[in-house]
This record gives structure tokens, C-alpha cells and sequence, in this order.
């Protein structure tokens, strides 16, 4: 078994250095410094992939060392699925607006809703830039595009979101519309991870399971002045609003038209 490790550590480290080709995305540019592995997927066949499923089975997974999949531009249809031992993985795309994954499935078209995903992660430790994730199927009415299901331990509280957005300039933020929040275990709707952290939560169901104070500062309280936390329109016994923190804010139909409109993942600009 270790042996294999080692090989496999080892021919990562010595196979051939592709050139950039002027067609594929600069993948030179992306430092590999610090992981062990690093995958190119390229449906341009620049790289060793054409499927990014197949750069996930591909990886170690280890639980100490990291590996960079960089993707190329493109529209990825395929399912993806991180299992539990493949941990530390990076996936690097080319621009959330040039690289995405997308499914259609829904609960009727697979096997249930926890079959339904386009992008399921079970890996500790799991980072994507720069790509993103979506679920083209129809959306049904009222809306069930995408189930949240918390399953966070006991007597903690989980936390659904965790943006990064580190200035007021990146255009990044999650945008949940449509969406049911169930489950188990007590939920924040996110935390202030980094200062300009960006989440709204539009047309959604939350059950119980959501925090009544609804968001977290994570103690850095200078934090409440600048992250983006929004509501809107949501229904469900999860969202009495009486006790919520004093920045988790309730959007109007025009506030929260920029981030609902499809134009926020799909790249007009808008900031
Ligand atoms: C990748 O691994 C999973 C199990 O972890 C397996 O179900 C799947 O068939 C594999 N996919 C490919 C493309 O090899
Ligand atoms: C994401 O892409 C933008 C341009 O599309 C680039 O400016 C930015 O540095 C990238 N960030 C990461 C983390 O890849
Ligand atoms: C998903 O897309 C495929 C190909 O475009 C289509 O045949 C299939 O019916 C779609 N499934 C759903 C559930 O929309
Ligand atoms: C909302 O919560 C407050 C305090 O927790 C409670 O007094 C009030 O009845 C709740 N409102 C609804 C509509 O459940
Ligand atoms: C979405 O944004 C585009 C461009 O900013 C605008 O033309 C369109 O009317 C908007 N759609 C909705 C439903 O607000």
C-alpha cells in the first residue's frame, strides 16, 4: 500500500511538463507549490482528463497533503461526486463564469433528493475557486431546486455557508433561491468567514433547524459592518425574524433582484 502511494507520488512528480497550448487556459500561471498532485482537466484535451470525476478517482485523497485540479474553460456535464476518503482536494477553474459543472437531475429524475445533486462533496477539507456549480434542471414550482440538509453534530451549531469574500470588489457570494433548509441539527445561514462574506437566501424554505439568530460573526464583530447577509421572501418555520442578528438583513424585491436575477452567476456586470 505504501509503496503504491509512493509511486504514484512519484510519477505525479515526474511526468513530463505540458507547455501551455495557446487554445487551453494558462494552467502554468496557478502555483502548485505545496500539493502532491496536480491534475489538469481539459475537455480541449489539454490535459490528462477530459471528466473531472475521473482527476477525483485519480487522487489520493490523503488526509495530509493536497491535491490541485485545475480546470480548464468549459461546461463540465457531468455529475460529481468527492467521496469521504478523498480529502484535501483544490479544485481551480478558469473563472466562475467560464467554468462550470452542470446536472440536471432532479428528486423524480434520480433516486430521491440526496441522489438529485450535480456536485456532492463527502471529503473533508474541500476548496473550489473560480468554478461554478449548477443544477439546470427546471425548476419546479414552488420551488425545491436545491435541498439543504444539515447533519451537523450534536450540541454545536452548523453553518451552511462559509464565503470568502475578502473585499468589497470580488464579485463573489453564495446566492440560494429556491431552496428547502431541513434536517436535523441546528444551522447558521453563514458565517463570517472572511469580512466581505456574501449570502442571500431568496424564496426558501427553512424548517426549525435554523439558528433563530440566523447568522454568525465567528467573534470578529469589526465583521458586522461589512459582511452581506440577506433574506428574502423566505417561509417556514425557520424564519421568525424577531431574534436574528442585527446585520442579517430582511431584502426587498429590489434588493434582492441583483443577487436573484441569473445575471449574478451567468456575468453581467453588476457591481
Ligand atoms: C469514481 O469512484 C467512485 C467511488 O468512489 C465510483 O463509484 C465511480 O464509478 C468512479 N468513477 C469513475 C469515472 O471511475
Ligand atoms: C478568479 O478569476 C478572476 C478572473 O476571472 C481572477 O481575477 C481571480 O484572481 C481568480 N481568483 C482565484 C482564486 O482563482
Ligand atoms: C437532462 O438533460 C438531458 C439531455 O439534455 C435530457 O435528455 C434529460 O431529459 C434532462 N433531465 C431532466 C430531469 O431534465
Ligand atoms: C417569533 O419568535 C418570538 C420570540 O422567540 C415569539 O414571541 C413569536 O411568537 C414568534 N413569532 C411567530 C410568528 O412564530
Ligand atoms: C436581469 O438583469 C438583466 C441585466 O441586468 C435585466 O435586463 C433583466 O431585466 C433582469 N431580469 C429580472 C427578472 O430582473
Amino acid at each position: 500500500m505504501s509503496i503504491m502511494l509512493f509511486l504514484i507520488f512519484f510519477l505525479s512528480i515526474i511526468s513530463p511538463i505540458q507547455m501551455d497550448s495557446p487554445k487551453c487556459a494558462k494552467f502554468s500561471k496557478f502555483p502548485t507549490k505545496g500539493y502532491s498532485m496536480v491534475f489538469k482537466v481539459s475537455l480541449q484535451g489539454c490535459g490528462r482528463f477530459t471528466k473531472i470525476q475521473d482527476a477525483i478517482n485519480a487522487s489520493i485523497g490523503s488526509t495530509v497533503t493536497k491535491t490541485l485540479i485545475l480546470i480548464d474553460f468549459g461546461i463540465y456535464r457531468e455529475r460529481v461526486f468527492v467521496p469521504k476518503n478523498k480529502n484535501n482536494l483544490v479544485m481551480q477553474g478558469m473563472g466562475f463564469l467560464r467554468t462550470s459543472i452542470e446536472w440536471n437531475n432532479t428528486a423524480s429524475s434520480s433516486h430521491g433528493t440526496s441522489e438529485s445533486f450535480s456536485v456532492a462533496l463527502y471529503g473533508d477539507q474541500f476548496t473550489a475557486k473560480n468554478i461554478s456549480f449548477k443544477n439546470t434542471s427546471p425548476a419546479p414550482n414552488p420551488g425545491a431546486d436545491c435541498i439543504i440538509h444539515s447533519v451537523a453534530k450534536e450540541n454545536t451549531i452548523g453553518c451552511i455557508t462559509a464565503n470568502g469574500r475578502n473585499t468589497l470588489r470580488d464579485r463573489t457570494g453564495f446566492v440560494f433561491v429556491n431552496c428547502q433548509i431541513k434536517g436535523s441539527a441546528k444551522v447558521w445561514l453563514g458565517r463570517a468567514w472572511r469580512p466581505y462574506s456574501r449570502v442571500v437566501f431568496s424564496k426558501t424554505y427553512m424548517s426549525k433547524v435554523v439558528s433563530l439568530d440566523g447568522w454568525n460573526d465567528m467573534e470578529h464583530h469589526s465583521s458586522q459592518k461589512t459582511v452581506y447577509y440577506g433574506e428574502h421572501r423566505c417561509y417556514g418555520p425557520g424564519v421568525n425574524h424577531s431574534q436574528r442578528v442585527p446585520y442579517g438583513k430582511q431584502l426587498t424585491d429590489s434588493e434582492a433582484a441583483p443577487f436573484t436575477n441569473i445575471s449574478f452567476i451567468d456575468g453581467d456586470q453588476w457591481l
